[in-house]
């Protein structure tokens, strides 16, 4: 079988999913049914997908939830999450509830520098080349005055051109590091332009750019969101913990997090499910988001939490800071239409509101996991939430699935308890 292809790209949709058939599933595979099932029945709606990207053969859903109740700046929000971990978006509701009652969330955009660079190698001396900066720097800014236009009408633009000697870290290795407003844009397209426009100009005989491309590092770029309360409203009224020791151990597994990177990922990973649930639901570059967290959350050498917790003079704070390139116009914002809407349930906020929600979204979801985690354990909340996953794996129909929620509402959720409550119910 040859599973080779050259022209794949030029085919129809129909010929690349014969062309798969063909060389890698069965005859009479259902595959090729499945695919078509997900295309769009609005043909318009449906090539609109296809030309997102390049070979697109179908779709691939991911559940569109919403988490009411937060309250963030004194604004109310019901924040948009695309994921599909069970019981991601029933713990940001939860949560945003409980806060909403505790004076709600608090966030703060601290800056919104964005970074891209220009790469460049040389033989010519330090001075040289800083000389030769110099001479050039009024000409590398007009370089990109057609391409900046618009973005100066919207208050943005290029915040300044250095040059930067990294010949200790690399022979002969330079770079214009380049720092921009992209306003209400992530401005991945226009970093690049006016990068590419610099570097063109910067070039001559003798310097040799090896790249010029935006960096997705932007620790100038921070939002802080930020949670506190008396230590003694910090659970519900139902619960029989003691407020202050639970205030404690939730610090300690913050602490936790800061010197021992194993626990920190993890601890992050739970940010990262908040945070990228409203990144993809905006139709932002999640990928993005994710390299420059982590990357931030090892600035200081070793890789910690994203969030910080304070239990100080019977009061308890717990806040995160975080770098978030994000755009509310541009992209895909305006193009997938559920990007559009979930923009719109957030009344169409700026790139620096929609940083403050993130955010938000990511102290959410870690306080939920600390709080599960420091108190009846991760999995009672998570198996339970997973229990339908179960049910539709076995192909439990609406009645069955209703009669075994409900009887799993009291007792443990296992695979294998599952697996047997449903067999004992089909066969009474
Ligand atoms: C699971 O997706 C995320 C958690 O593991 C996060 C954490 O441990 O803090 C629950």
């Amino acid at each position: 079988m040859v599973r080779r292809i050259t022209g794949f790209s030029k085919f129809s949709k129909e010929e690349k999913i014969d062309w798969l058939m063909k060389a890698f599933f069965e005859e009479k595979s259902i595959s090729k049914e499945t695919l078509k099932k997900y295309w769009n029945s609005d043909v318009k709606l449906q090539e609109l997908h296809d030309d997102f990207i390049e070979n697109t053969i179908s779709n691939f859903y991911l559940p569109f939830g919403v988490a009411p109740n937060f309250l963030i700046n004194d604004e109310e929000y019901t924040i948009p999450m695309v994921i599909e971990e069970s019981s991601v978006v029933a713990a940001a509701s939860l949560v945003g509830k409980f806060w909403s009652t505790r004076g709600g969330f608090k966030a703060t955009v601290l800056g919104t520098t964005k970074v891209g660079q220009v790469h460049f190698m040389t033989k010519m001396t330090s001075k040289a080349v800083e000389d030769y900066f110099e001479e050039k720097k009024e000409d590398l800014l007009k370089a990109t005055k057609a391409i900046t236009k618009n973005m100066r009408k919207r208050g943005g633009g290029i915040l300044a051109i250095e040059l930067r000697d990294k010949t200790s870290d690399l022979e002969n290795y330079y770079q214009l590091h380049v720092t921009f407003e992209t306003k209400d844009s992530m401005g991945a397209n226009f970093i690049n332009s006016c990068l590419e426009a610099i570097a063109d100009e910067f070039e001559k005989e003798g310097i040799q750019i090896v790249m010029s491309i935006l960096s997705n590092y932007v620790p100038e770029c921070v939002v802080r969101a930020e949670v506190s309360c008396k230590v003694e409203d910090l659970l519900p009224g139902s619960s029989t913990i003691d407020p202050t020791e639970y205030a404690e151990k939730f610090k300690n597994a913050v602490a936790i997090a800061n010197v021992e990177p194993h626990r920190a990922v993890t601890h992050n990973k739970g940010i990262m499910n908040g945070i990228d649930a409203v990144v993809l639901a905006t139709g932002n570059d999640f990928r993005a988001i994710e390299s420059c967290a982590h990357a931030y959350a090892a600035r200081s050498g070793r890789y910690k939490s994203l969030t910080n917790c304070e239990v100080k003079d019977g009061i308890f704070r717990f806040w995160i800071e975080i770098p978030l390139a994000i755009g509310t116009v541009g992209g895909l914002t305006a193009l997938h239409p559920m990007a559009k809407f979930s923009l719109e349930l957030l009344q169409n906020p700026t790139a620096e509101e929609l940083m403050k929600i993130i955010a938000v979204a990511g102290l959410a979801q870690n306080f939920a996991a600390l709080r599960a985690l420091t108190t009846t354990g991760i999995q009672k909340g998570h198996m339970k939430m997973h229990l339908m996953n179960i049910l539709n794996q076995l192909g439990a129909s609406l009645e069955e699935k209703e009669k075994l929620v409900k009887y799993f509402e009291h007792i443990p959720v296992t695979h294998s308890g599952v697996q047997e409550a449903y067999q004992k119910l089909k066969t009474v």
